[in-house]
């Protein structure tokens, strides 16, 4: 059975390494933050006390595994119990995708699921054309700075700028639609499409199996 739900509100190690859990004494869940930049960035507040490994390409990044996010089969099958992909999926190519999503799959326990949030390329459009703004013109402020249209679409430019490096380009982009069929793709079963607090962002819950009860408690998830 497939759930395709709107829910409002809410919400170094080597590549090719296969890379055991190493748990934090009393933690008993894990999460793995794919793309997640740095452990100054905050995740979730339904992730407090777990074990929060952090994953990305970039060396200077200092997360517990550097990784090109591709490479996720050469994980140890089926570890963490969540997986958190913010702002990251728009950082592959379309093709690449699959392989992406294919990754957290194999990293998943079979009752685990995926967190992901990307620009809504749907309402960043709109509003673009609504407005009549120029396409450099800033659509939001972030807590890094402002961010125009052409960032959200290619990637912040700034940072491109500044590190030099291509893995901060944006090369694809999601709606709702979209996000939801490249999960099913990948085998997720129970699917939620979430709005997030971003008005310029999409949110997905994703399970390999119907979710628990205290898993749609503590992630909020509207069923029914
Ligand atoms: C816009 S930042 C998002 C940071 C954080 N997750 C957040 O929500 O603010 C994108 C991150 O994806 C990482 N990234 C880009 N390409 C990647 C890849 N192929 N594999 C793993 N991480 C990647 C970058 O190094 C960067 O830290």
């Amino acid at each position: 059975m497939l759930l395709f739900k709107v829910i409002k509100g809410v919400f170094s190690r080597s590549s090719g390494v296969k890379y055991p859990l190493a748990r934090k004494t009393g933690s008993t869940n894990s999460v793995l933050n794919v793309g997640g930049g740095n452990k100054l960035i905050d995740i979730p507040a339904h992730y407090e006390n777990w074990e929060h490994l952090l994953l990305d390409i970039d060396p200077s990044s200092g997360a517990d595994i550097i990784l090109d996010a591709r490479k996720l089969s050469t994980l140890t099958a089926e570890q963490f119990d969540a997986i958190y992909c913010s702002h990251n999926l728009e950082h592959y190519y379309a093709h690449d995708v699959p392989t992406v999503l294919s990754g957290f799959f194999h990293a998943l326990k079979s009752d685990g699921f995926v967190e992901i949030h990307v620009p809504d390329m749907r309402a960043v459009l709109t509003r673009f054309v609504e407005t009549g703004m120029e396409i450099d013109d800033i659509l939001y402020q972030s807590p890094s700075g402002p961010i125009s249209v052409l960032d959200v679409i290619y990637g912040w430019g700034k940072q491109i700028e500044s590190t030099g490096v291509d893995f901060y380009a944006h090369k694809t982009g999601f709606t709702e639609v979209t996000l939801l069929a490249a999960l099913k793709r990948a085998g997720f079963t129970h699917i939620w499409i979430a709005r997030t607090a971003d008005p310029f962002a999409v949110g997905a819950f994703a399970f390999k199996q119907s979710p628990t009860a205290t898993q749609i408690s503590r992630l909020g998830l509207a069923t029914g």
